[in-house]
């Protein structure tokens, strides 16, 4: 039996998977570092690109190639590259994309290691980057100049689950000649396909809600064939950052359950949102699930539910911030003090000393990343228990 579209559901366990000699039914994990030739006219043949088959995984392996197939499939792309992490596909990106004396514009409240890439590493090859506010549809097309090559956004950001109108922004790239590309990790193709909107790339960290179960790192870049194959392939060729075949296995399996855990998590996430906004040492939640979100709307129009993360700044003085921050992180028993999100164990982190601990004060400042910022990253414990947990350390602030 065939069917002609299958649902995201269907394509989220059975697309890209590719059977060897022994039929297999569970994806085969290849793991190895290079394939034989039949001959030195094969081998050459290979090199040259005149014959389809593997050469070497730096390239292509086939269980990468199973995953990254998946995920295009789920992404309503053409094509993927595989990356070793997120930060490889995001810097992938870069190098197939940009020159010296180009620009960038870059949203305020991305994930920190990603204004440092810009800010920093590519500032010393000659790229000159500008921060708009994401939310701020005018902005991007005011900060458009000449040389701008690419935009680059997060919808929903990390930590402060700020959204970008995807429609808007692709609007806004078009007119500007510039390529725009979106870090789709918080949404995940469960919640929302960005090249739905007309974004030209989109950009995964697969080592969060993709891998899910907090074991790999992971990253992918999808979009045009042309563009995986012409300018992003070669930079993965000669520049290597490429994901081991295991690595690739895991997200594989990862993928066939990701529509079920981002709603599960969203659910949660929306509870507790609702809980936290209602406690009397919060004084915001940010969360594009709930009504006082400033784009709410917009989340409505561009996503399937709110997502798994949310933020929320604590009431106090502003020389108080950090430490009541802490004492909430250090008060829970249930969650996990770790960087990571995505996984299927609830996280809580200080962004201000950890994921945006390299920016500068004012950096943080302007992207709004406070000292009484918390973030939850909630997974798939019971949302009772994990209420329970954030009230007990709330209260204990007294
Ligand atoms: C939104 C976002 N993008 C990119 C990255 C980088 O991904 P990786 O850690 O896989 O390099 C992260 C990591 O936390 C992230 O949160």
């Amino acid at each position: 039996m065939s069917i002609d579209h299958p649902d995201f559901d269907t394509r989220a366990v059975r697309a890209g998977t590719l059977r060897s000699e022994f039929n297999e039914h569970g994806e085969a994990l290849f793991l190895t570092s290079s394939f034989v030739f039949d001959s030195a006219a094969q081998a050459a043949a290979r090199f040259a690109g005149e014959d389809e088959g593997y050469v070497y995984s730096r390239f292509a392996n086939p269980t990468v190639r199973m995953f990254e197939q998946r995920l295009a499939s789920l992404e309503d792309g053409e094509d993927c590259l595989a990356t070793s992490s997120g930060m490889a596909a995001i810097l992938a990106t870069c190098l197939a994309t940009l020159r010296a004396g180009d620009h960038v514009l870059c949203g305020a409240s991305v994930f920190g290691a990603t204004t440092q890439l810009f800010s920093n590493l590519l500032a010393r090859f000659g790229i000159e980057v500008t921060y708009v506010r994401g939310s701020d549809a005018q902005a991007w097309r005011d900060a458009v100049r000449p040389n701008t090559r690419l935009m680059y956004c997060e919808s929903p950001s990390n930590p402060l689950m700020e959204l970008v109108d995807l429609q808007a922004f692709a609007a806004t790239g078009r007119a500007a000649g510039a390529l725009t590309v979106v870090d789709n990790c918080l949404g995940t193709p469960a919640l929302q396909q960005p090249l739905r909107f007309g974004i030209d790339v989109v950009i995964h960290s697969a080592t969060k809600s993709i891998d899910g179960q907090g074991r790999v790192l992971g990253g992918a870049v999808v979009g045009t064939r042309a563009f995986i194959r012409e300018a992003v392939l070669p930079v993965l060729r000669t520049a290597g950052p490429s994901l081991s075949p295991f690595n690739a296995w895991v997200l594989l399996k990862g993928l066939e359950t990701l529509n079920l855990r981002m709603r599960a998590e969203s659910a949660s996430a929306a509870e507790l949102a609702h809980f936290l906004e209602q406690h009397p040492a919060v004084a915001r939640v940010f969360y594009p699930g709930l009504t006082s979100h400033p784009q709410h709307a917009l989340a409505q129009r561009q996503q399937a539910a709110g997502g798994a993360v949310l933020s929320f700044d604590l009431r106090g003085a502003a020389e108080q911030l950090r430490e009541r921050a802490w004492r909430v992180i250090d008060g829970t028993r249930l969650m996990s003090i770790t960087a990571n999100l995505g996984d299927t164990r609830t996280t809580i982190t200080h962004p201000a000393s950890t994921t945006h601990g390299r920016l500068s004060a004012q950096q943080r400042q302007e992207a709004g990343i406070g000292e009484g910022l918390v973030r939850l990253a909630v997974g798939l414990e019971s949302t009772a228990d994990l209420r329970q947990d954030l009230a007990a350390a709330l209260d204990s602030l007294g």
